[in-house]
């Protein structure tokens, strides 16, 4: 029986092998009830992809997305590569504890519980509310206002760039941006309002928006978020503590957008570098190549409607594979998710679907290939956590898949109030 792999094309199946891979679970043969694992599933980790995890409410996104990130830190490749989790529901901090409540299960799988070495960073002004939560974390973060263009705060703020208030916010960023460039606070922002001539209300409303930014707790002199990005590491950025606000989705997608961003910036920037490099035989890459991993993605790239974090991660979809970076997208509602970018992944992972429109929206992307309807294939899983089926663009195949037992603790699976 020939090895499977998902992601790689068969070019590069006979060039490299399975270097560069991780086993991520177990092909599914036969259906239903009647199904049992055979051979081990390789997922290449060498190359750029973009890759979805969908699955109805407790079905193992979250847990397969911590599956990726463990396959990564334990790649051959691990020193070329970086990996962050945007963790919006605050479950990813115990992947730092091994899993020792599935040690016989590991062991079907000749496989031992394991810690992983994960950083987990939370916003600066909010360590008081983890520790009173007792939820551990490494080391904080803080962005940079100045960073973010009118069209941005825009989004957060959920304002119109052409109501009043939209107009007087780009003139008073125009107006700092003259004065400070990049360097100014919410302080600032909030004086350079009340200067300008325009009613008061419309200044008032706008004040209001960025005196409750204050209490995101997120911003400070920098952006220190490159920390996120180091060779070999697995970063958590845990962005759970927005929860309780109102306008927590907007504070994530100005992180998740800002840090798309720039990753992207140098990554660009590296393989200019790395392509000289490679000329002369030298092979570390000179920023390790990232994969970003997204839980509840449909809140940052709907399909209806546009969030700071929009823009950039679309970026990522259409152009990432040219300077390296890969992105995963998770959500229970592949339907809710930017149609665009779901016609981009070229790796689909989806858990049991129900939903008529959610098995449609995955029917509509490599149907080429497919011998029968998505819902054939996904009626046929045996109703076991973890089991999925995997579509891969790069092989034009199908697979069923019972995902491997996590190595480190998964802490979901527990009810919260962010899905459906
Ligand atoms: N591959 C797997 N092997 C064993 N158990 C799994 C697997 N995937 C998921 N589970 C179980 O299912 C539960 C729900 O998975 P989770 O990923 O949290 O769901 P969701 O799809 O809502 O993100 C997990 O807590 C775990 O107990
Ligand atoms: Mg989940």
């Amino acid at each position: 029986m020939p090895k499977i792999s998902v992601g790689r094309s068969d070019e590069d199946r006979e060039e490299y092998g399975l270097e560069g891979t991780g086993i991520i679970g177990k092909h599914l043969v036969g259906e239903n009830q009647e199904a049992h694992t055979a051979n081990p599933v390789y997922f290449d980790l060498a190359t750029p992809h973009v890759v979805g995890v969908f699955g109805k409410r407790g079905t193992g996104k979250s847990y397969s997305l911590g599956t990726l990130a463990e396959e990564i830190q334990a790649s051959d490749l691990g020193d070329n590569l970086s990996t962050v989790i945007i963790d919006p529901m605050g479950i990813y901090w115990s992947m730092k504890h091994p899993n020792n409540r599935s040690i016989s299960l590991l062991d079907d799988w000749d496989q031992k519980p394991e810690a992983m070495d994960a950083k987990v960073y939370i916003p600066e002004g909010k360590t008081d509310e983890m520790e009173e939560k007792e939820i551990p974390y490494d080391d904080t973060f803080t962005l940079n206002p100045g960073e973010f263009s009118a069209q941005e705060w825009s989004m957060a703020f959920k304002i119109d760039l052409n109501s009043e208030r939209g107009i007087l916010l780009e003139r008073v960023l125009s107006n700092l941006e003259d004065r400070k460039g990049t360097d100014y606070s919410l302080d600032d922002i909030i004086n350079t309002i009340k200067k300008f001539e325009f009613p008061k209300e419309t200044k008032e409303g706008l004040i209001n928006r960025f005196m409750s930014a204050k209490d995101w707790g997120v911003f400070g002199k920098e952006s220190s978020i490159d920390k996120f990005t180091q060779r070999g590491e697995l970063s958590v950025v845990d962005v759970s503590v927005f929860g309780e606000l109102a306008s927590g989705w907007s504070v994530r997608s100005l992180i998740v957008g800002l840090m798309a961003k720039r990753i992207l910036r140098k990554r660009m920037t590296a393989r200019r570098v790395e392509e000289i490099k490679e000329m002369d035989n030298i092979v570390e890459n000179e920023m390790p190549i990232t994969w970003m991993l997204i839980d509840e993605a449909h809140e940052f790239l709907p399909a209806t409607g546009e969030t700071p974090a929009s823009g950039p991660l679309m970026k990522w979809v259409k152009i990432g594979r040219e300077p390296g970076v890969s992105l995963v997208l998770a959500t229970q509602q592949p339907a809710k998710l930017d149609p665009d970018a779901l016609s981009q992944c070229d790796i689909i992972l989806s858990h049991r679907l129900t939903a008529k429109q959610d098995i449609n929206s995955l029917g509509e992307i490599m149907q080429s290939y497919m011998r029968h309807d998505i819902g054939h294939y996904i009626d046929a899983l045996p109703d076991r956590a973890g089991t999925g089926l995997i579509l891969d663009d790069n092989s034009e195949r199908i697979y069923p898949i019972q995902m491997r037992p996590r190595k480190s603790w998964h802490a979901g699976g527990t009810p919260d109030a962010f899905e459906e």
